[in-house]
């Protein structure tokens, strides 16, 4: 598409904002959802699903081995014990341990998906069609390019989400942390970290 064609469309293009009122008026009409749970909707997604909860379930497993098994084995299950959960159709919660020589990468090829309730609603980047693309097929460079510079002898291996099959990153504890009671431990994991694209 030439320049001029591409201003024409954005042009007549209606914003995000317009395009989210438009959906939610159709479906208010319609009497399929009703305006307020749209805003509980959005009041639990900004309160409740953040990447913090994942932070704690990463410091639990850090200073419990018990637990860190039990997660390993069945994330869905084992997070339950801290009072978290995955919505039904998360069917399996798999938590992917890195190691000095393996860093776990989460993405998504066809979307967006993530554990949310864990890891917090996807960054812009995780959804953008090149990072989507390109993550799978040159993920030493694409992590190189957002500051993760991983050394040969480091295994990248990467995992694309799917609808019932949703992953959440180990990030290996930093030495300089072993003994740090649990609640300071949560305070240093970052979303970033449990998506795979950072380490600590
Ligand atoms: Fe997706």
């Amino acid at each position: 598409m030439n320049t001029s064609k591409q201003e024409r469309v954005l042009e007549h293009t209606a914003s995000v904002e317009q395009r989210v009122a438009a959906i939610e008026s159709a479906l208010a009409e319609r009497g399929i959802v009703d305006a307020d749970v749209i805003d509980e909707l959005g009041h639990v997604a900004r309160e409740q699903w953040i990447p913090q909860n994942g932070a704690r379930v990463v410091a639990r497993a850090w200073v419990d081995p018990a637990f860190r098994a039990r997660l390993l084995a069945n994330g869905r299950a084992a997070i339950t014990e801290l009072g978290l959960s995955l919505p039904a159709h998360h069917r399996h919660l798999v938590v992917l341990e890195n190691t000095r020589t393996v860093q776990n990468v989460i993405c998504c090829t066809q979307c967006s998906c993530t554990a949310f309730t864990l890891i917090g609603l996807p960054p812009d980047w995780y959804k953008d069609l090149e990072y989507r693309a390109r993550v799978v097929r040159e993920s030493r460079t694409v992590l190189k390019e957002i500051g993760l510079d991983l050394s040969p002898d480091v295994e990248i291996r990467v995992w694309d989400t799917t609808a019932d099959t949703r992953y959440m990153v180990l990030p290996e504890q930093p030495p300089a942390t072993i003994g740090w009671p649990e609640e300071m431990l949560a305070g240093i994991v970052s979303r970033d970290g449990l998506i795979g694209v950072a380490r600590l």
